[in-house]
């Protein structure tokens, strides 16, 4: 059971409104860090062993991770963007190759792009899931093309079959930016089984979260070795060397990406939880729905039955964006957009390409709190304001 710490209990819609503008209310939050107290006996436990580097903490949580990915080969690194920038190197992705992206997402997924040197090319979404578009990936695909990375908006998992056929067959690798997508499933795998690389975060705000931290499950063994050096200046963490920092040749350069133990404690504590805060957002989920299903200018994006989203975000597609923004503000519920498009970046201008279902989804997107930290008056009171809200 989880333990909420401050609840926010919202009876009557007019009441509260007037509790939150006279600033004695507490808005409802967006995003909330669940942090069971049995954390601190595991961190005393670590922070005091002698011992809080890369050790026997991360080793345990890579294997108490590997239910969650349905994968063996998991390797945890300190955060969701040293995952990718991994992955981006795994697949050998180098300078003047091109990797076929979605604009819709963290800089974080795009960023390592360019940081190996490489080509951001976009291709569009779906504007009623905010994920890749297969079909537009198959038509940006060039003899430059290494790698495609795909996200799954909010959790929901993009077209995956779709994906691996046209990625495989071209040789090309594909890199899910799986981020917000901890503990989703597509046709009952995990995400984390289904291609080349997974790569996640449990960054503060994610339902799993390490304060900082991430991880890269690969398909192939020899992938997740490789990585494993990588992730540690290139050097074999495992293998006997004669003096303490004083390695014998590095065959390649990596980087420092890996976990430590303090933060890997943190996570295998917070996994023991993490399958109630997930359902948890999932049940909010499926009463919006319901409740969303006929409005007028407020529509849920439209999701497939044979994929379960973990709902890190709850996005409605909304007409007049703006004006519901400042509704929402004015009682009391937090709401966001969380991610803008990238391709509007200065950094990416060499990548500029006309994105029709970008276009339409990141002019009408928001998200509204589905966490597990919401009462049931709190998500009544939520769902009547958004039914409430006069869209004139
Ligand atoms: C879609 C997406 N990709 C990548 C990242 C980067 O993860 P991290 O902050 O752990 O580096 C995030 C983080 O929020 C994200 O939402």
């Amino acid at each position: 059971m989880i333990k909420t710490e401050r609840m926010i209990i919202v009876p009557d819609r007019k009441k509260d409104i007037m509790i939150l503008l006279s600033g004695q209310g507490e808005a409802i939050p967006l995003f909330k860090v669940f942090m069971p107290e049995s954390i601190l006996e595991s961190l005393k436990g670590v922070l005091f062993s002698g011992y809080i580097g890369e050790g026997p903490r991360v080793e345990d949580f890579e294997r108490r991770l590997e239910p969650w990915v349905g994968n063996k080969n998991v390797l945890a690194l300190n955060n969701g963007t040293a995952a990718i920038q991994l992955a981006l190197r795994l697949a050998d992705v180098g300078y003047g190759d091109e990797v076929i992206s979605t604009p819709m997402t963290c800089t974080a997924t795009n960023v390592p792009i360019l940081a190996m040197g490489a080509k951001v090319v976009w291709a569009d979404i779906d504007p009623w899931t905010g994920n890749i578009d297969h079909k537009d990936v198959a038509e940006k695909i060039t003899s430059k093309t290494k790698a495609v990375i795909v996200v799954h908006w909010g959790g929901y998992p993009c077209e995956l079959d779709e994906l691996n056929k046209i990625t495989q067959s071209r040789g090309i690798k594909l890199i899910e930016d799986a981020c917000h997508a901890f503990g989703s499933e597509y046709q009952n795998g995990k995400i984390g089984s289904h291609s080349d690389f997974a790569c996640f975060s449990f960054q503060a705000i994610k339902e799993m979260t390490t304060i900082d931290g991430g991880a890269l499950v690969c398909k192939k063994k020899e992938d997740c070795e490789r990585g494993r050096l990588l992730r540690w200046y290139g050097i074999d963490r495992k293998k006997n060397r004669k003096d303490f920092r004083c390695e014998d040749d590095i065959k390649e350069f990596g980087y420092k990406f890996h976990m430590n133990d303090v933060t890997a404690v943190i996570g295998i504590e917070q996994l023991k939880y993490v399958e109630d805060t997930i359902n948890k957002h999932r049940m909010n989920a499926s009463t919006y729905n319901k409740a969303f299903k006929n409005l007028r200018a407020i529509e849920p994006l439209r999701y497939s039955s044979d994929r379960l989203s973990s709902y890190w975000l709850y996005t409605l597609r909304v007409k007049k964006r703006e004006k519901f923004m400042r509704e929402m503000e004015r009682c009391g519920i937090v709401v966001s957009q969380v991610h803008a498009r990238n391709d509007k970046h200065t950094m990416f201008k060499e990548a500029l390409a006309n994105l029709p279902g970008v276009d339409e989804f990141a002019s009408e997107h928001v998200c509204i709190p589905v966490g597990w930290w919401l009462s049931e008056d709190n998500v009544k009171y939520i769902i009547d304001t958004v039914v409430g809200y006069d869209c004139e």
